[in-house]
């Protein structure tokens, strides 16, 4: 039974055409994001945009499913109404982060091991019941010269799975994000290595933890050239590098890619999301994933420049927001265009 519920919530977050809102940034990453736009970093401010995203009208037109945090799970709107609330009535599956952060690999100088699987059954039992249907931990492997290392790898992959099984025992779909970096000048290529790599240790522990691959869905990077690398390839190369890595790699039996951002500019990261969904569209045998999207900055960050704490912008803001989530919606399709964007 749990199996085809886990089943069946994978099939709503990334079957119907839609993608999900990643809302979830730690309370240092908001504040670092706020900071950079010049709004307090206070609770309330944090509550506030929360309210701000949920609340955004028709949000659930494209988006299937929103990653809150922690803070964000147990807050409520204005009025009192619980945000998981909120979403359920906006058709929009309650999500939460699971991960505890990123803390230095012992052995490993530069790279880093996501903590928090101590205590994690008893929290997986209680955002069940707070409302939450699916979850997600992210580890990060990092391109730089020199590494990944091996070690590196097999213990984010081996935590991954680890929290995977956990999450399925408990009724939430895991979301799983190994996410290659993009800060660097490594090329497109070292990036399809360093991701090929590290999807094929991730599914070699999925499949050891017995995580069943039908209840679950994938949040990889695409396949970039680093921020700093003198070569940016165009948007049908990335699409192209992106499908050929994951063709390789991902079962079948998984039935969802969701993408993270990654820092892309929003814009950029629509036309990818298209183009690698032309692809798919296009393909001699059809890809057999929903190749969707995942977003935090690349739906957010637009909309967050325009609010910057005032309330006279909720209204544009929350414009801004479902602009950007119906272009990416648009995008699953093979249906987004630069005109669609404002002049
Ligand atoms: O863990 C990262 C988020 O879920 C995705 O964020 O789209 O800004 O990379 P991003």
């Amino acid at each position: 039974m749990i199996a085809q519920d886990l089943m069946d919530t994978a099939h709503q977050l990334v079957g119907g055409g839609k993608g999900l809102l990643a809302m979830d940034e730690s309370t240092p990453t908001c504040d670092e994001r706020f900071a950079g736009t010049g709004i307090p970093q206070t609770v309330e401010a944090r509550r506030a945009w929360r309210e701000l995203l949920v609340t955004t009208p028709r949000l659930g037109d494209s988006i299937s499913g929103a990653i809150l945090y922690d803070e964000t799970i147990r807050q409520q709107k204005k009025d009192g109404t619980p945000f998981v609330k909120v979403l359920a009535e906006a058709g929009i599956i309650p999500g939460i982060k699971v991960d505890t952060g990123e803390e230095d690999l012992a052995g490993y100088p530069g790279e880093k091991i996501t903590e928090g699987l101590d205590g994690l059954r008893e929290r997986l039992r209680d955002y069940f019941q707070m409302g939450a249907r699916f979850a997600k931990w992210r580890a990060v492997v990092s391109p730089a010269e020199g590494l990944p290392s091996r070690g590196c790898i097999e213990a984010n992959a081996h935590g991954l799975a680890r929290y995977a099984a956990l999450c399925q025992e408990a009724g939430l779909v895991p979301i799983v994000e190994p996410e290659v970096l993009m800060a660097g000048e490594h090329t497109m290529e070292r990036c399809r290595e360093v991701t090929e790599e590290t999807l094929r240790s991730v599914f070699a522990q999925l499949s050891a933890q017995r995580v069943l691959l039908e209840g679950m869905i994938l949040k990889p990077n695409m396949v970039l050239p680093g921020l700093r690398c003198p070569k940016q390839e165009g948007v049908d190369e990335v699409a192209a590098a992106t499908v050929k890595c994951l063709r390789r790699v991902v079962p079948a039996a998984v039935p969802g890619i969701a993408f993270l951002s990654g820092g892309q500019p929003a814009e950029l990261a629509s036309a990818r999301l298209n183009a690698i969904n032309i692809i798919s569209m296009s393909a001699t045998a059809r890809l057999p994933w929903a190749l969707v999207f995942s977003f935090a900055r690349a739906i957010q960050q637009p909309a967050l420049e325009i609010w910057r704490g005032r309330e006279s912008c909720v209204a544009l803001a929350q414009d801004t927001l479902a602009h950007r989530a119906r272009c990416n919606r648009a995008a699953l399709h093979g249906e987004y265009t630069t005109a669609m964007e404002p002049a």
